[in-house]
């Protein structure tokens, strides 16, 4: 099991209130956890400033599958990439527009590189990135 460190914070009160308020509405049950997850989240984002540094990032996309060739486009972008595709899934939104949500490994450059191109592709109406961070091998 962790250790467990207890530690003292010093805050101005209105502050405090305002925070209190803000975990309440977002369903943290005491100021522990909150505060364990602003550390991680900003330990995230140090971690995802580094371009080289590792990580998971899932890219969603959607597009209209009447539109020339891109999906052979996209899935020669996964096969042409060092990246590793962990798994991709696609949903039928409607007669036209198919969400895909792909999940790839690799650096942040890396990772930034390729979901920009997907991206970019014609036909591609919206679209975007979300990143974890992911340490070890
Ligand atoms: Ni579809």
């Amino acid at each position: 099991m962790e250790q467990v460190e207890r530690i003292g914070v010093s805050v101005d009160k209105n502050l405090l209130g305002a925070f209190d308020e803000l975990i309440t509405k977002q369903g943290y049950q005491n100021r522990s956890e909150a505060i364990r997850d602003l550390i991680r989240k900003q330990l995230s984002e140090q971690c995802l400033g580094n371009l080289k540094a590792k990580a998971v990032a899932a890219v969603h996309l959607v597009y209209d599958h009447h539109s020339t060739k891109l999906m052979e486009k996209l899935t020669a972008l996964q096969h042409s990439h060092l990246l590793r595709t962990i798994c991709t899934m696609h949903i039928h939104l409607d007669a036209h527009d198919c969400l895909e949500i792909i999940v790839l490994k690799g650096t942040v450059g890396e990772i930034n590189k390729m979901a920009e191109k997907m991206l970019s592709q014609k036909g591609v109406k919206l679209g975007n990135v979300n990143f974890v961070c992911a340490p070890g091998p």
